[in-house]
Order: C-alpha cells, then sequence, then structure tokens
C-alpha cells in the first residue's frame, strides 16, 4: 500500500502522447512492495522546457522518465549529462538531486542487463547489430564502451542514418565497427555470435515479418530482439526452433525501468514485482 506525506517523493513520465505508457503502473507496484513515500504519475506534455523548469521548481519533484518524443530535446534543459549519453543523442532519464538536474539514460544499460542477466558473454564476441536509429545508438554505444566485443557490425536500410552512427562511434569508442546495407546480411550472420534486432520489423500488427531467413541461422548464436509487442517475435520464434539461445525484448524494458527505479530511490528494485506487472500488462 503506497502512503502519501508533505514528504512524498513525485516522480513522472513526459511524452505525447504518454495514455499507452507502462511506467506507472510498473513504478507504483515497485513503490508499494517496498513501501516507500514515493508517487509515480503520467503528464502528456508538448512544451518541454516548461516542464523542466516545474521539476526544477518543485523540491519533492524526483525523477522523470522522458518518452517519445521529447527523448532528445529534454538533453537541452538539464544541468549534467555523461559523455556517452551525449553522444548517444538521447536521454530517457532526469534525477533531481541537490538543486541539479541530471539526464541519462538507461535503454543502452538496460539492454546490456538484460545480456548479462541472461548469461550471454560479450567480452570477445562479434555483435550484429540490425538497424541504426535511436534504440540502437543506445545499445551500440553502450556495448562499445562498456563491453571489450571483438567487432560489432551494424547493418541498416538508411545510409544517412548509419554513416552518422559509425561516425560517432568511431570518434566515440575504440571498439572497432563495419557498417553496411541489408543486403549485407548473409555474410554478416557468417560471423556473428550475438545479433540484435533493433529495427520495428516484427512488431505488432506486422507479427509475421522478420529480416533473418532462418537458413542464416547457425548453432550457438544469441539472439536478443528489442521489439516487446508480441513478446515472442517471428525471429525469436524461428531462432529458437533452430534450437538457438533467445533474449525477448521484454528485458530489455524491463530493465531499463529497473535501472530508473534505482537512480530514483537509491534501493535495489523489487524486480520480480515489477516484472509481474510488465507481464500482467502486455498479455492482457
Ligand atoms: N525493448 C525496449 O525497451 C525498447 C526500447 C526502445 C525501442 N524498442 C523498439 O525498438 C524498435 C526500434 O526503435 P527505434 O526507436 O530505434 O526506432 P527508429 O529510431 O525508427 O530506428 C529504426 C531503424 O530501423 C530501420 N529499419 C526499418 N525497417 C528496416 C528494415 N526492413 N531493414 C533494415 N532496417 C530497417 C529504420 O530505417 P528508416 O529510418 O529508413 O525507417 C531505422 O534506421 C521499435 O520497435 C521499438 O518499439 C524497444
Amino acid at each position: 500500500m503506497i502512503s502519501f506525506s508533505s514528504k512524498t517523493q513525485l516522480c513522472a513520465v513526459i511524452g505525447n502522447p504518454v495514455g499507452h505508457s507502462l511506467s506507472p503502473a510498473i513504478h507504483n507496484a515497485a513503490f508499494g512492495a517496498l513501501d516507500l513515500d514515493f508517487i509515480y504519475v503520467a503528464f502528456p506534455v508538448e512544451d518541454v522546457k516548461s516542464a523542466l523548469e516545474g521539476m526544477r521548481a518543485l523540491e519533492n519533484f524526483r525523477g522523470l522518465s522522458v518518452t517519445i518524443p521529447h527523448k532528445t530535446e529534454v538533453m537541452k534543459y538539464v544541468d549534467e549529462i555523461s559523455d556517452v549519453d551525449r553522444s548517444i543523442g538521447s536521454i530517457n532519464t532526469v534525477i533531481h538531486e541537490n538543486g541539479k538536474l541530471i539526464g541519462l539514460g538507461t535503454d543502452g544499460t538496460g539492454a546490456l542487463k538484460a545480456l548479462v542477466d541472461n548469461g550471454v558473454e560479450v567480452d570477445g564476441k562479434n555483435v550484429l547489430m540490425l538497424g541504426a536509429g535511436g534504440a540502437s545508438r543506445a545499445i551500440s554505444f553502450t556495448l562499445a564502451r562498456k563491453t571489450r566485443l571483438a567487432e560489432l557490425a551494424i547493418l541498416d536500410v538508411n545510409e544517412a542514418l548509419l554513416q552518422g552512427l559509425k561516425t560517432d562511434l568511431v570518434a566515440g569508442t575504440d571498439a572497432v565497427i563495419k557498417t553496411g546495407a541489408m543486403t549485407g546480411l548473409a555474410a554478416a550472420m557468417e560471423c556473428a555470435d550475438i545479433i540484435v534486432n533493433c529495427t520495428p520489423v516484427g512488431m505488432h500488427p506486422k507479427v509475421d515479418a522478420s529480416l533473418i531467413p532462418p537458413e542464416l541461422f547457425r548453432p550457438g548464436q544469441v539472439v536478443f530482439d528489442i521489439v516487446y509487442t508480441p513478446l515472442e517475435t517471428k525471429l525469436l520464434a524461428d531462432a529458437k526452433s533452430r534450437g538457438l539461445k533467445v533474449i525477448p525484448g521484454v528485458e530489455m524494458f524491463l530493465n531499463q525501468a529497473v535501472l530508473q527505479f534505482e537512480r530514483f530511490t537509491g534501493l535495489a528494485a523489487p524486480v520480480e514485482v515489477m516484472r509481474r506487472v510488465v507481464m500482467e500488462r502486455l498479455t492482457s
């Protein structure tokens, strides 16, 4: 049961729209499980600058989750951002600490935690990422900066996004980076150990789509699809039927929320409570 007082700490998600957001249910369940004097609400926001001024003025406004379309613009209105988050070019979290607004991203770190928690060793491995958009930027910078992967290959249909990401990764990390068009998929699959789908292909309602023909899978590969509606995409079902280890996108979604909760509260998150809420919402 959540209790409120004159010291209740406020957390919120801002975006437009936010009506569909699972974040209030996940974070309030976690606050309740630990009996914390915190509450989490959703604010539809158009004017990000004013929203951040409001947060700054309200001392008990502790934390913010930031979603589409504000993940890049919000960076202008915080006081501190790490180098890696600046390179990624978007953040999804703002913490109000000692009068300062600190911006950070938990998508990339949430994806890495999903891999690690599922027993996947990234060091020394060849990682193939499909897609060079916002999520791919967060995950590729995090893997390149926080692991010792052997090689990071990225394929996409969007040449401009791909080149931009390659330039930024080469400038901002020491990783060996290869990029190319989707026509190079078969060759890239030959040497990939870990494959991460960061495109929307396979997402509801086009659930019969997958970028990887099943005959390209090789034994021992790990397949991580960051799409989480449906919970099991065609890509994951195909990989599983070939006996490969698969990691569903819901693991990244859960872990980005777990990492936010830990920054909001300074406490270890009640992960199983959060997982139950996510699964209930995504299967209802
Ligand atoms: N699990 C999680 O917590 C989590 C977090 C964030 C995002 N996601 C999911 O991840 C997916 C990507 O999100 P995002 O924000 O990165 O999207 P995004 O910024 O639009 O990037 C998607 C990229 O994939 C490319 N692409 C689209 N169709 C393709 C195809 N057939 N072949 C190759 N590349 C293709 C796009 O190219 P164009 O620009 O030319 O279309 C774009 O570069 C979405 O489904 C989103 O729901 C999951």
